[in-house]
């Protein structure tokens, strides 16, 4: 393909603005920002003012049918990403749709074959795969260096950090709180290192006290307690058919440290790993040597400078190249899914299964 892509905007706030317009900027001799589309006019002019886009809309489906498009960012609010993504699916355009690709995994479902039916691609947001510390630790695990690995356990943890800005408490246009807002990302960070194997069943808990209490003071800003309807804190163990498990803890608020990591536990070594760290505190592999215990960080992992312009730049070439996207539509289904077991698992109080299927 000779010509630019022409890339189309479909909601330009907070994400659309700082990563996804970004990243397209950063290529500027493979893709072009065409058209920005945002029920909200103003922002909508404001980010195309930004990136010296000359067109503005308010409805997709007009933009879909204006602009002649190559690819699409869907950057909108959880409860607005299916529609849009089908849409520009069904008019032959390429997706890349923000995380959770959906609100639950029959949206998902939907979507994923909206892609098959047009034979274009649904690639979905998750940037954290793209930073040094995980694109070299992959490696690592795929030349066959920690053996099977068999338990991690996932912890995305802000001690005060309700997003004080969007819709990140409003459970209706979201589909929950820090699970499916924040766990998703170092989810899908541990299934990427366990190559994604396919879940079975989740037991899962969820609480909303501290989210709700006007009391507890808040680092990302001030928002109205009584219109918090997600949970602040999520735990689960997910059980996959090759035997392993991963726990996860996500939250908005609780009692404890802040902490961003995954830890892996295979049959050769372990790691931990912070992806959104540089240096020695990225990762650090635990193995054992001639008897002896050892805790190792490698010294030079590539320096990634941004993993969201990275994950533009894996769309734009999937699109250029004919090549599937490396973070597929179904990779968000698998997420979501996990997510419906344990939102189900945390009423009944039992078990749930995982329902994965296309
Ligand atoms: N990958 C990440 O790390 C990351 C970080 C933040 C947010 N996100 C995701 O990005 C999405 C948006 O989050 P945000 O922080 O940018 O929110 P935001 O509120 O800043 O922006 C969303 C924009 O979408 C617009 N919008 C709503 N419905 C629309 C529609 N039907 N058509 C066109 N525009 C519409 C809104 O007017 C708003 O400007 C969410 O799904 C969120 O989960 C991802």
């Amino acid at each position: 393909m000779s010509k630019k892509l022409r890339i189309g905007i479909i909601g330009s706030g907070g994400i659309a603005q700082g990563c996804h317009m970004r990243g397209y900027a950063a290529v500027p001799e493979l893709a072009e920002i065409v058209a920005v589309c945002d029920v909200n006019e103003k922002t909508a002019q404001a980010a195309a003012d930004k990136f010296d886009v000359p067109t503005v809309y308010t409805d997709y489906n007009e933009m879909l049918a204006k602009e002649e498009l190559d690819g699409v960012s869907v950057a909108t609010p959880n409860k607005f990403h299916k529609d849009p993504t089908i849409a520009a699916l069904k008019a032959g355009v390429n997706v890349l749709c923000e995380k959770p690709l959906g609100m639950n995994a029959d949206e998902c479902r939907e979507m994923c074959a909206a892609a098959r039916d047009a034979g274009k691609i649904l690639q979905v947001g998750l940037q954290s795969r793209f930073a040094g510390a995980p694109v070299w630790l992959k490696q690592y695990i795929d030349a066959g260096s920690m053996g099977d690995i068999y338990y991690a356990r996932a912890q995305a943890i802000r001690r005060r950090g309700v997003p004080g800005w969007g819709v990140f408490i409003n459970k209706e246009l979201q589909g929950g709180g820090p699970l499916i807002d924040i766990g998703v990302h170092i989810l899908d960070l541990t299934l990427a290192m366990m190559g994604y194997p396919k879940p079975v069943s989740a037991f899962g808990k969820t609480w909303d006290d501290l989210g709700k209490n006007p009391d507890l003071w808040n680092s990302w800003g001030d928002y109205d307690r009584t219109k918090f309807t997600v949970e602040d804190f999520a735990v689960a163990l997910i059980k996959f058919d090759n035997g392993a498990v991963i726990s996860l803890e996500s939250t908005f608020m609780a009692n404890g440290p802040d902490v961003w990591e995954t830890q892996l536990y295979g049959t050769k070594a372990g790691a931990k790993i912070r992806p959104g760290d540089e240096g020695k505190d990225a990762i650090t592999i635990f193995t054992e040597t001639n008897r002896q215990l050892m805790d190792i960080s490698p010294a030079n992992i590539p320096h990634v400078e941004s993993a969201h312009v990275e994950e533009v730049k894996a769309f734009v070439n999937a699109i250029i190249n004919g090549e599937p996207t490396p973070v597929p539509g179904e990779n968000g289904l698998i997420l979501n899914a996990i997510f419906d077991a344990i939102y189900k698992s945390s009423v009944t109080g039992n078990e749930e299964k995982v329902d994965v299927t296309f």
